[in-house]
């Protein structure tokens, strides 16, 4: 069943080229995006002015990076919130409300009480979920399905990569119902994000690295991850697949955050992953993290860069550079996110542990 693999996690990071593939598959007729159960209609999506996502764990993660691409495309505020944290604060919803409620079981309770509390409030609900006919998409007013394919593994790999594909749908289906982008040029960006199977793929590849480094800093007290952007959910990402598969102490932040109090955590030899944007498309950000990866490189860590392949800008601060395909600025964390989750799988591993079923967890959190 695990095809080989010595884990379920490794076979499900491994299929992540198929996950993204399957879930965009079919999602586009020739002339726009097509959503699943369409309970709501073009019209419904018109009037819509604002969002929310509500997911936990690493489904919540998909939702902040969907946050950049929603409010780019569409022009409407995009709020993503935990959902055990969403219904308790009387959070502001009505039928122009749409929501958007991530969840690869389909079954966490905390997501659940979330669509709950925001149907009786009258906003819509649209599920991304990965299980046929869970409660979440039962309960929705209508559901996009990931097609990554069971998940078997407690930390989400693949799964995630289909909540990322399935998010950009979502924002690309709001643009085009709220004319915020023009058919041509949605018809592109489905395009470069049907392309992004392909850049996947080949990022999996790229991984041998990745799993030596694992080795070096198995035994090291803390990592830490920084990006901007959409590199941020990235770093957090990262660190959460780290906390929960190799129980080491892992911190995401915006790395912008660095001055206003984590540098001061930077000491000599401590881990610090860094997601860098292309210094093409982004050359702003790019340069603001350039800065940042010198700054701790100073104070004595041991910098690990993920950046895009040709840049030779940031190659005299890496200590540890790990170079992957040029990607459109959006879509980065399809890619980016593959060698934390290698990391954390290997470090886990090195550390002897079982990386399908760490300690405390449960695959799907069905109390609040
Ligand atoms: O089934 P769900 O997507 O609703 O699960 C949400 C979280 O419990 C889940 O993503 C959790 O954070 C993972 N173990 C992270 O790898």
């Amino acid at each position: 069943e695990k095809g080989g693999f010595e884990f379920f996690m490794d076979k499900e990071i491994a299929e992540q080229g198929d996950a993204v593939r399957s879930t965009l598959m079919g999602h586009f007729d020739g002339s726009g995006i097509v959503l699943d159960e369409q309970r709501l209609s073009e019209d419904d999506l018109r009037t819509i002015d604002k969002v929310f996502v509500v997911a936990c764990g690493t489904a919540y993660h998909s939702g902040l990076i969907a946050k950049y691409a929603i409010e780019h495309w569409c022009r409407i505020p995009v709020e993503v919130e935990v959902a055990s944290e969403f219904r308790y604060r009387d959070p502001v919803l009505d039928r122009q409300t749409l929501v958007v409620a991530v969840s690869q079981s389909g079954e966490t309770a905390d997501t659940l009480e979330a669509v709950r509390h925001a149907r009786r409030q009258g906003a819509r609900v649209l599920a991304v979920c990965n299980t046929n006919g869970a409660q979440i998409p039962r309960e929705s007013d209508a559901v996009l399905y990931t097609h990554a394919g069971p998940e078997i593994g407690v930390a989400s790999t693949k799964a995630f990569l289909a909540q990322l594909a399935a998010n950009y749908l979502v924002g690309l289906a709001l643009a085009q119902a709220r004319g915020t982008k023009y058919r041509d040029e949605i018809a592109r960006e489905y395009e470069a994000l049907t392309a992004m199977v392909e850049a996947v793929e080949q990022t999996l590849t790229l991984m041998d690295p990745v799993r030596k480094l694992a080795q070096e800093i198995a035994q090291s007290k803390a990592v830490l991850f920084l990006g901007r952007h959409v590199g941020f959910p990235v770093a957090l990402e990262g660190a959460l697949k780290l906390k929960e598969l190799a129980y080491m102490h892992a911190e995401g932040f915006a790395a912008g955050e660095l001055k206003h109090g984590p540098i001061a955590l930077i000491e000599d030899g401590l881990p610090v992953v860094i997601v860098t944007p292309s210094p093409k498309s982004d050359p702003l950000i790019h340069s603001k993290l350039l800065s940042n990866i010198r700054e701790i490189q100073a104070r004595g860590a041991r910098t690990i860069v993920i950046s895009e392949e040709g840049d030779d800008t940031v190659a005299p601060f890496a200590d540890f550079l790990v170079e992957l395909p040029r990607v459109p600025k959006l879509f980065q964390p399809l890619v980016a996110t593959i060698p934390l989750q290698v990391l954390a799988a290997e470090i886990a591993r090195a550390r002897g542990y079982d990386i399908d079923k760490p300690r405390n967890l449960a695959k799907s959190v069905t109390v609040e």
